[in-house]
């Protein structure tokens, strides 16, 4: 059956492409990363005018730290700094935030913010906004792994349903369409387990410049998509 009348429920998006789109315009690579910041309100509402109930931005991985030591801390920056000003912003619009990922490797002061914008927006019932911060598909299904053994819970009583609410994503369903910006075709390290039925789009358009008609050129394509799930 294609999806034809079903929007996606759950987005997920690989904000890739900052970097060239500052180096095609001769400006640094933190340019970039600030104009693809600016671009993330207008595409949360843009999904989320189309019926979309979750969507999943991929901000931050855990090999990002290998980058180099400023622009690290300029991402950093710039991520405590969008939380500072987007979150009353989400709370007005009735927007939840999640966070996926880890909070231990974040100094004590970026780890407040984002504990305080999932807090404040805890029980907000309109778009899911997960926030994949300091995030890795490996990492999540390995501290999930050490947090069952650490419970003491017997393997053998762990189905996939079981182990799934160990992850960071515990009360989010599995993303039913997900987009790479950026032109490059692959995952790197995200959602490896949520994913596994997920429909994927590529698409050559660089964050920043990933607008409204890109938004809808992503969910018309979605829409002939056959899912199968194994069967036929
Ligand atoms: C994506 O843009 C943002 C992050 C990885 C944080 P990049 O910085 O990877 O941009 P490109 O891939 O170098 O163009
Ligand atoms: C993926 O982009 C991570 C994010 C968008 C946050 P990368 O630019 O880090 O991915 P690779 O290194 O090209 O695989
Ligand atoms: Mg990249």
């Amino acid at each position: 059956m294609s999806q034809a009348n079903h929007p996606p429920q759950h987005v997920a998006i690989i904000m890739d492409g900052n970097g060239r789109w500052a180096n095609e315009r001769g400006l640094p690579r933190l340019a970039g990363h600030k104009a693809g910041g600016e671009n993330i309100r207008p595409v949360v509402k843009a999904f989320a005018d189309h019926g979309v109930r979750y969507l999943t931005l991929y901000a931050f991985s855990t090999e990002n730290w290998n980058r180099a030591r400023v622009e690290v801390a300029g991402l950093l920056g710039l991520l405590g700094r969008k939380i500072d000003q987007e979150t009353q912003a989400f709370h007005q619009e009735n927007i939840r935030l999640v966070h996926l990922g880890r909070l231990d490797r974040l100094s004590q002061r970026m780890r407040q913010k984002v504990k305080g914008a999932v807090e404040l927006t805890k029980n907000n019932t309109g778009l899911t906004v997960c926030l994949a911060f300091d995030y890795g598909g490996r990492d999540e299904i390995l501290q999930a792994a050490r947090r069952i053994a650490s419970a003491g819970i017997p393997g053998g009583s762990i189905d996939e349903s079981a182990f799934a609410r160990y992850l960071y994503s515990a009360d989010i369903p599995d993303p039913d369409l997900l987009i790479r910006t950026g032109g490059e075709s692959r995952l790197s390290n995200f959602l490896l387990w949520q994913a596994a039925y997920s429909e994927l789009y590529f698409t050559p358009v660089l964050w920043p410049d990933f607008g409204p008609k890109d938004v809808q050129e992503a969910l018309s394509e979605y829409r002939h998509r056959q899912r199968r799930f194994g069967r036929i």
